[in-house]
């Protein structure tokens, strides 16, 4: 293991050392939400960036002004991240907050504060295939030995970040409790829903298109302040691979899942689960 790939264990699962402190993670645990603040709730590769992008260009009316000059980590910091208090400093508003914590470590401030939660799931084939090759790149990731022995950790729950089918459960076992609007990566893909009345921001016809624009994959992967090519070598080796990497819906067959699919008992999704993996606890 190098210096890099130091590990901090927190509510259960193991995340980077490179990005999350124990003060760090106690901080988010304590952090007071406000009723205007939108928090954007995903497991890993799930489309954070994706999502982080088009609530700014919401929040923007449609102008890529913000999303071409700031990166993404100053306009929707990682709660949970040992630079948030200094990201937070910018004042904007609403305050748009990213966290890949488990939900029960969130939800009692977040349901106190009435703050918007966006939960966004992906077809957990095209995370564990996108989370592969970011572990290639990322230096502050473990090295995985092999495709097959990186899906079994997925599937098992002992990636960095824990457990996808925990993660999905969690945050959407609370959906009656919070105020939580629920969106799948293949979604974003298909009818990304701009301008739903649940972030109270109405958008003309041309706004839309701008947003649709700018958060293409095109755009995006071009775009520096939201395709990671700023992180310096030393911790995203670009050369294993890009952050903006395919940006498809390849795991499911027919174009991918709808949200009414990935329901809050996600184990039942997992036919990619092999027989002598006992990930399939009853839901
Ligand atoms: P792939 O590795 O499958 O290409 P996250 O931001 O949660 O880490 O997710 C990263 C994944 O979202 C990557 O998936 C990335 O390419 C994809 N992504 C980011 N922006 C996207 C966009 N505008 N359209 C489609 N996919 C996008």
């Amino acid at each position: 293991m190098t210096e890099m790939e130091v590990t901090e264990h927190f509510a259960g699962i193991a995340l980077p050392g490179h990005l999350h402190t124990q003060e760090s993670l106690h901080a988010a645990a304590a952090f007071q939400f406000r009723a205007g603040d939108v928090v954007v709730a995903t497991y890993p590769k799930s489309g954070t960036t994706w999502m982080q992008e088009i609530l700014t260009l919401m929040y923007s009316k449609g102008d890529g002004q913000l999303a071409k000059t700031v990166p993404n980590w100053a306009r929707a910091p990682w709660l949970e991240h040992i630079y948030f208090k200094d990201m937070m400093q910018a004042g904007r508003e609403p305050r748009i907050i990213t966290t890949h914590l488990p939900c029960h470590v969130l939800a009692p401030a977040l349901k106190k504060a009435k703050a918007k939660v966006i939960y966004v799931a992906r077809n957990p084939k095209d995370i564990v295939v996108s989370f592969y090759h970011f572990h290639k790149m990322a230096k502050f990731l473990p090295e995985p030995s092999s495709f097959e022995d990186f899906l079994m950790q997925f599937l098992n729950g002992t990636v960095q970040y824990g457990s996808w089918f925990d993660h999905v459960e969690g945050w959407l076992s609370q959906r009656s409790e919070l105020d939580l609007f629920y969106i799948t990566y293949e979604d974003l893909h298909r009818e990304p829903r701009l301008g739903h009345p649940f972030l109270g921001c109405a958008l003309r016809p041309e706004e839309v298109s701008a947003i649709q624009q700018h958060s293409s994959f095109s755009a995006m992967q071009k775009n520096a302040m939201v395709n990671y090519t700023l992180v310096s070598c030393d911790i995203l080796d670009h050369s294993k691979g890009q952050f903006m990497r395919k940006g498809r819906t390849e795991g499911s067959r027919g174009g991918g899942l709808p949200s009414s699919q990935i329901t809050p008992r996600p184990r039942q999704l997992c036919s990619l689960r092999p027989r002598s993996a006992p990930l399939c606890r009853p839901g």
